[in-house]
């Protein structure tokens, strides 16, 4: 039987790892094939950012939390690393199963792999080519210690075999966060934002930002910010506001009538608001995946993107950061000449069950 340690982290990691949990608990039915053992590092821990996750998705309580909280990129990475080598003192997992790119990726596969347990990554080969993104770092140096490289892109398997990854280690198995966009689309609800501003239909926008180079200097925020209510055609404008931006927020005194800034949402709320939104705009990796799968149109405030074939199929468009690359776009929206997008290769709804597959025939001594 194999012995599994699945780390969760940060928001985006939880829609990945909850299908895989259903997948193994189904495929243990019969038989224990899998025991894993669930490590929250508590990189992120509000109700809003985590709580609510495990609840809605039905992800099970963590069978333990590292609690190693905020703080900087090294203290995280340095709490997560001693917390997670002492319980993997207390017992050793065949495999250490990360996924995503987020700093509990990265810190967890680095403490597996020195204790002599394989990796398992799942989301991995993806690459931005942008040093600067905490995230790139984290795909590098998870990739340059994994074993069982599980991917989302024939994209991805390339930038792995370019980096001379062996090709029996590389399993193309499809997208998990798509496997939960599917499993739970028919229970979407409305946010209460919906009824309190009177929302419609295709006649709203939805930004979401949190990466450092948009949010961090107060101006160049408020500028992206008013650009876009400024071109929104007078539509209501709903920002799920991210921890990190409302700090500095806070005091930037951003304000106008058609704009709404609420908490961060659960993931039943949010993917209501985005599967009837007229357009998304984010700088978001995860969200450019969710509005390709359901065909509404995605404009990326970022100079690149790991995930190319939201853009060569999907719907999304890369503006950039700079703010006036929202006016033309927003005028394709609302001349209606947005591309309608396909959904890429095996972003079908079973990539858990594809995984859980190939783990259940690794050889254990
Ligand atoms: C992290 C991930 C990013 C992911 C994002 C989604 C890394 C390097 N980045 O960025 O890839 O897209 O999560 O949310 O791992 N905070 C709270 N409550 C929480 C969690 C965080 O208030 O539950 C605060 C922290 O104190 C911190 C800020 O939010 O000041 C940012 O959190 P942090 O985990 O450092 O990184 P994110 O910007 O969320």
């Amino acid at each position: 039987m194999l012995k599994l340690d699945i780390i969760a982290g940060a928001r985006p990691n939880f829609m990945k790892i909850a299908p895989i949990i259903h997948a193994i608990d189904k495929a243990n039915k019969a038989e224990t094939k899998i025991r894993y053992r669930l490590v929250h590092t508590g990189q992120h821990y509000d109700t809003n950012m985590s709580g609510s996750f495990f609840g809605q998705l039905n992800i099970p309580p963590p069978h333990k939390n590292l609690n190693a909280g905020s703080g900087s990129q090294a203290e995280q990475t340095a709490n997560i690393m001693t917390r997670y080598e002492k319980l993997l003192m207390e017992e050793m997992p065949h495999i250490c199963m990360v996924v995503g790119d987020v700093t509990s990726t990265m810190a967890c596969a680095i403490t597996a792999k020195k204790m002599l347990v394989d990796v398992a990554h799942v989301e991995a080969g993806i690459r931005s080519g942008d040093m600067t993104m905490p995230e790139e770092i984290n795909r590098i140096v998870t990739d340059s210690l994994t074993d069982y490289f599980f991917t989302t892109s024939t994209t991805a398997n390339e930038n792995l075999l370019k980096s001379g990854v062996d090709k029996q280690k590389i399993f193309f198995v499809g997208n998990t966060m798509i496997d939960t966009l599917l499993a739970n689309r028919s229970r979407f609800m409305k946010p209460p934002v919906w009824d309190e501003k009177g929302l419609e239909k295709g006649q709203y926008i939805v930004i979401t930002l949190h990466r450092p180079a948009n949010v961090d200097e107060q101006n160049k925020l408020k500028n992206l910010i008013s650009e876009i209510i400024h071109n929104s055609n007078n539509l209501p404008v709903i920002f799920p506001v991210h921890p990190r931006t409302e700090k500095v927020l806070k005091t930037a005194g951003v304000d106008h009538k058609n704009l709404y800034m609420v908490s961060p949402m659960s993931y039943l709320e949010f993917n209501y608001l985005v599967e009837n939104a007229k357009a998304v705009i984010t700088d978001s990796g995860g969200i450019t995946e969710e509005t390709t799968v359901m065909s509404v149109p995605c404009m990326t405030l970022r100079d690149n993107t790991e995930r190319p074939e939201t853009i060569t199929e999907g719907t999304n468009e890369l503006l950039g950061t700079n703010p006036e690359a929202i006016k033309p776009a927003m005028q394709k929206l609302f001349a209606g000449k947005w591309k309608k997008g396909s959904i890429p290769e095996k972003w079908d709804g079973k990539t858990s069950e594809r995984i859980v597959e190939v783990l259940a025939n690794v050889e254990v001594c």
